[in-house]
């Protein structure tokens, strides 16, 4: 549906020293029908890739393919055309404060040429699905953030797109209202089959919605995979510090404010267990006191789901001695346990 071949995004004179590479050499799938996502942190390059792929902007070097057409190669009107069948939803809603939401959604018809009565067929329908049959009348002063969005989500919706552009657009709400625009995305996508293109600085979201993500950091994509492998098994360093807000056990500050890197004579070594299956739970803390020992801490534990699929991190502590650590690293081994080491306490 949407590929990225070796994107490179350049602003400013490439010649001159104040030129900026904002994207460098970005490959990336986006299949028919999925939910995926780009994360990553603020000035990595996100808004800069979401916009090669409606024609906001042209590569520098590569190709930026929707659904085979090469977007950096139209003129303005194959890029009309091609903006038709792409929608996008902001941040910032991006409404105009003096229609209504009726007319909000009808914007981009009118735009297109279409009749007062086929917008009429259409607008209706498109509010109630998302949610807002009541609100067809009432201004976006006279809305809520998330039934900002929702009008969003109807406008971006109207021309029909085979494809739709999320840029940060749950990043302004609350996260029970994120969770419920979610659901609404996650609807979409599995009713109208709509591909949906995600970006965001939050994991949640991805964690949520997406089955695949791909992780930015200055221009680069430096980690991606399936949401699951990703969320459970982050290589990057970028990855694991998205990450760590994200999912898995918070642990207190005095717990992390106090860990050393090394061990010394009569330290504790605290180590993230994470294991998969939310049945694993019981049986596993019981195995791993009987393995390792009485003096087995378990200091935090949690069950939860990424992309369906049940998820569980368990964070323990033991005397870092190395019988202790021979028992647990035997037990981790037998048991296939994914395990990190995440420092050493007094
Ligand atoms: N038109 C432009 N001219 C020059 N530099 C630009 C331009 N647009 C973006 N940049 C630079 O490119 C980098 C990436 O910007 P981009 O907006 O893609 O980041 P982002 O990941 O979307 O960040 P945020 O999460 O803050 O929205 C930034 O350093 C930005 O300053
Ligand atoms: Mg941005």
């Amino acid at each position: 549906m949407v590929v990225f071949d070796a994107v490179t995004k350049t602003f400013g004179d490439p010649k001159s020293k104040t030129s900026f590479k904002a994207l460098v050499g970005v490959d990336y799938i986006v299949p028919r029908g999925s939910i995926s996502g780009i994360i990553g942190r603020s000035g990595a390059g996100k808004s800069t890739l979401i916009r090669l792929v409606n024609g906001l902007e042209r590569p520098s070097a590569g190709k930026v393919a929707v659904d085979g057409v090469d977007v950096g190669a139209l003129d303005e009107a194959g890029l009309r055309t091609l903006r038709r069948s792409v929608g996008m939803i902001f941040q910032h809603f991006n409404l105009l404060s003096s229609r209504t939401a009726y007319d909000n959604v009808a914007l981009p018809l009118e735009i297109a040429g279409v009749s007062r009565a086929e917008i009429k067929q259409k607008v209706g329908p498109l509010l109630d699905l998302v949610g807002l049959g009541d609100k067809a009348n009432s201004y976006p002063a006279e809305l809520s953030g998330g039934q900002k969005q929702r009008v969003g989500i109807a406008r971006a919706l109207a021309t029909e797109p085979k494809l739709l552009l999320s840029d940060e657009a749950t990043s302004a709400l609350d996260p029970e209202t994120t969770q419920s625009i979610l659901e609404l995305l996650k609807k979409i996508n599995a009713e109208l089959g709509l591909t949906v293109l995600l970006i965001t600085h939050e994991m949640e979201v991805v964690k949520t919605i997406a089955s695949q993500v791909a992780v930015i950091d200055k221009g680069l994509i430096v980690e991606q995979g399936t949401t699951f492998d990703i969320f459970t098994n982050p290589r990057h360093e970028t990855t694991r510090s998205l990450l760590s807000a994200a999912v898995g056990v918070k642990l207190p500050h005095w717990v992390t404010s106090g860990l050393k890197p090394e061990a010394a004579p009569g330290d504790r070594v605290l180590v993230r267990l994470v294991f998969f299956g939310d049945t694993a739970f019981q049986p596993l803390t019981a195995r791993l006191v009987a393995a390792i020992g009485p003096d087995v801490n378990i200091l935090a534990g949690t069950i939860e789901e990424i992309s369906g699929q049940p998820f569980g991190s368990l964070v323990v502590s033991y005397p870092a001695t190395p019988e202790v650590t021979a028992r647990a690293n035997q037990f981790y081994a037998e048991t296939g346990l994914t395990t990190e080491v995440l420092g050493y306490v007094a």
